[in-house]
């Protein structure tokens, strides 16, 4: 039996693939690589010693996606595979919708025909908008989403709960990841954006390596504790055992679970550069700007139902966090392409 996961070269789904090998799991992976490299696979079959099965095969080419579910026999499917700039969504909608909203909906027709019914679907906090309270619980609202990468994540989680109503034989798994950060402790992988980085701590790296001038502080008149975007940062490693333990709690379960994976502690924008500046030992040259449109003040989970039902917690610190981002890309300035 092996999990199947999809996107599974990316930035999430390479670290998981490290985490679910070590808990012993057997492991297949699709990915059509149009935001990742096949040398961060290479490089997690390396650090476990294992071989991973790898397709190159989009998840809504549902004649490839059969071939991977009649050669392996499949248990439950992690699905990480979609897109995740905002700023390109706003560009490219129909784009967006149609890898991750169509995409996960072509996954689960194929699912159903092997009836494989167990699903991991990455969600975001995206999907809470701008939260009335913090920190977030999973009954809070959802929907009030600003842009169409976070509506498209908002319907997959209301397809999802539509279709467990249907039919419970579904068992469905959706996690709302906060910031997700930091690299592994071995330095060989970790985020490895194309472009310029959208994300905070990518950005800061960059600087830190020589690569960008300065940094941007996208506003510092928040209503915070020093006026700058307050964040859930939550490390990688962390994140991916999430999935372990998430996977394990609901193996023999149906119907849909929900849970924030975060740390439950809110980092301003200040913070995280000192924290990296002392990481690299350089004082990181940055520059107020103003507001990023869309963003919001301050966001930050309370992790306390995910500690309990899936009992899991994110240990690893700021510090652990910037550390390792150094580690990753000092080693590999240029990411996978060193
Ligand atoms: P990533 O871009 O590094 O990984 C996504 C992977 O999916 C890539 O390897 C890409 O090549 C692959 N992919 C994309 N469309 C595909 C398709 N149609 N068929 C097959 N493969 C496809 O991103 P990530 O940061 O690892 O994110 C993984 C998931 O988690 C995404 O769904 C993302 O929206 C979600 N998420 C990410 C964050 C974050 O900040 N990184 C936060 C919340 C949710
Ligand atoms: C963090 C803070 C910025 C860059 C995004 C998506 C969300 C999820 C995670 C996928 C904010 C500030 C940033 C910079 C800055 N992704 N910042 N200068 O916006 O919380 O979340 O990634 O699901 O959906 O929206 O993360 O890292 O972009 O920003 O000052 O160059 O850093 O204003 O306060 P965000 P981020």
């Amino acid at each position: 039996m092996s999990i199947l996961i999809t996107g599974g070269a990316g930035y999430i789904g390479s670290h998981t693939c490290i985490e679910l090998l070590e808990a012993g799991f057997n492991i297949v992976v699709a990915d059509n690589l149009c935001n990742s490299s096949r040398e961060a696979l290479k490089r997690v079959e390396k650090l476990t010693n294992k071989t991973i099965p790898f397709y190159p095969v989009d998840v809504r080419n549902q004649k490839a996606m059969t071939d991977v579910f009649k050669a392996h026999t499949i248990e439950a499917v992690i699905h990480f595979a979609g897109l995740k700039s905002v700023g390109q969504s706003t560009q490219m909608p129909r784009t967006y919708y149609d890898n991750n909203v169509i995409g996960t909906l072509k996954l689960i027709e194929v699912m159903e025909q092997f009836d494989v019914r167990h699903l991991v679907f990455s969600s975001s906090a995206t999907v809470y908008g701008d939260p009335s309270t913090v920190p977030i619980t999973e009954d809070m609202p959802t929907g009030a989403t600003t842009n169409p990468y976070g509506r498209s994540k908002y319907i997959v989680e209301e397809m999802l709960k539509d279709i467990s109503i249907a039919d419970d034989k579904w068992n469905f798994t959706i996690l709302r990841y906060f910031n997700p950060v930091g690299a592994h402790k071995s330095g060989q992988i970790g985020e490895d954006p194309k472009g310029i980085p959208n994300n905070l701590v990518p950005f800061i790296a960059q600087v830190a390596v020589g690569k960008r001038e300065q940094l941007s502080v996208f506003g510092d008149d928040y209503d915070t504790k020093d006026g700058t975007g307050v964040r859930d940062y939550i490390h990688i490693v962390d994140l991916a055992e999430g999935h372990v333990a998430a996977l394990k709690t609901h193996r023999q379960d149906s119907g849909l679970h929900i849970y924030n994976l975060g740390s439950g502690t809110g980092s301003s924008v200040l913070e995280m550069l000192k924290a990296f500046e002392k990481s690299c030992g350089k004082t990181l040259p940055h520059a107020i700007q103003p507001r990023r449109p869309g963003d919001i003040a301050e966001c930050y989970a309370d992790p306390a139902f995910a500690q309990k039902a899936l009992n899991w917690k994110a240990t690893h610190t700021i510090e652990a966090m910037t550390d390792d981002t150094w580690r990753w890309q000092s080693g590999n300035p240029n990411g996978y392409e060193s």
